[in-house]
């Protein structure tokens, strides 16, 4: 079994910096078009043979050293009572939006086995197939970022009903967290029993928040999160898109790794969050987009600036966007491989 991807995660020494891929499974791939093509995308996370043949899919063609658990951050909320549909041009929409009181008590803490029975399906049946290949990655939505969908109905810009909420009954927010916080751990404590062996949870709107604000309404679930996985003996990644701004709290957060995005100099993102975790990241995506000279120059640069780092994870500093040329994808794990070789 290729372990490189865990033995960086633990800090172990590892011969060459193991890479993977946010959203590694999608749109770019037109193995995964031709998937999606029969099926709407909801059918496609719930189909357990189906999301584990687009989950494989990158691991053959990119050549990556970690797959990642084909699903959508999203599914927890249609468990916990929420209405979920993706539109093709708006993304995500959720009802009634959670704005008060009563929508607060009626969404449920859902019990992982009963309610979303083909998550787990789905990774037991991705480790038989990939007994002697890489490990597998579940992952779970940050409390924060499952409570601005939650709130706002569907992605958004500015967060205000969220921030509004957090402001203006502040006591009704942190309720609403609680719940978020305690199905999370649920939802990933079931995927690691299942088979996952190692999480993400992704806070991907949680670089909108002051760090005052994070710290205070938002980091202690997090945190609270984090220690209850502590007891499986699995590595968690915790990544925080648009981080400048909280390394110093990040680093507090309990995870074995912290990804970065691109917008922060991985070498001074590596000397903020010290030698107790393993670094994630952090090229641009659309980086991609350039030539695969280019992408090489950029990938050694992040290999150099990453050295003192505990360990080094290679990824992108976010989702892989669906436009991206697979061949140029190709050419950045082949280049991580080949220059971090030692
Ligand atoms: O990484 C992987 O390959 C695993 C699959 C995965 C998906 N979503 C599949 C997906 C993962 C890890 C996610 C996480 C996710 N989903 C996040 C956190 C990561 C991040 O990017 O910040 C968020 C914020 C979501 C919510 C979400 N799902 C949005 C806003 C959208 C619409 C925009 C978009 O990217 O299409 C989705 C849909 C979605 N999730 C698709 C895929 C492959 C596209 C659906 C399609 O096939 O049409």
């Amino acid at each position: 079994m290729n372990d490189t991807f865990l033995k960086a995660c633990r800090g172990e020494k590892v011969d060459y910096t193991p890479v993977w891929l946010m959203r590694q499974a999608g749109r770019y791939l037109k193995e995964y078009q031709e998937v999606r093509a029969k099926v709407d995308f909801l059918t496609l996370c719930k189909t357990p043979e189906l999301a584990t043949k687009v989950t494989l899919q990158p691991v053959d063609i990119l050549g990556v050293d970690a797959a990642i658990l084909f699903s959508d951050i999203l599914i927890p909320v249609e468990a916990m009572g929420m209405h979920l549909e993706f539109s093709d041009k708006k993304g995500p929409i959720l009802g009634e939006p959670v704005r008060n009181k009563s929508g607060v008590d009626k969404l449920v803490i859902p019990d992982t086995e009963d309610s979303m029975p083909f998550v787990l399906e789905t990774i037991r049946m991705l480790r038989r197939e990939l007994e002697d290949k890489v490990p597998l990655i579940g992952f779970s939505g940050a409390p924060y970022t499952l409570a601005t969908y939650i709130i706002e109905g569907g992605s958004s810009k500015n967060f205000v009903n969220t921030k509004k909420m957090m402001y203006q009954n502040p006591g009704l927010f942190q309720g609403l967290m609680e719940k978020i916080t305690a199905t999370v751990i649920d939802y990933l404590s079931a995927q690691i029993r299942a088979g996952a062996q190692a999480v993400q949870i992704f806070d991907s709107w949680g670089g909108n928040l002051s760090p005052f604000d994070y710290e205070s309404a938002v980091f202690p679930h997090v945190k609270k999160a984090i220690k209850a996985l502590k007891k499986f003996d699995v590595p968690v990644i915790f990544f925080v898109n648009d981080c400048a701004g909280l390394l110093d709290l990040v680093k507090k957060a309990g995870a074995d790794v912290v990804g970065i995005d691109w917008r922060v100099d991985i070498y001074k993102a590596v000397k903020a969050l010290g030698k107790k975790v393993t670094v994630q990241g952090n090229l641009d995506p659309c980086v991609l987009f350039g030539t695969q000279e280019h992408i090489e120059e950029r990938v050694q640069d992040i290999l150099n600036k990453a050295e003192t780092a505990r360990g080094h994870i290679f990824n992108l500093g976010h989702g892989i966007l669906p436009e991206t040329p697979t061949e140029n994808a190709i050419a950045m794990v082949e280049a991580v491989h080949r220059l971090s070789r030692v």
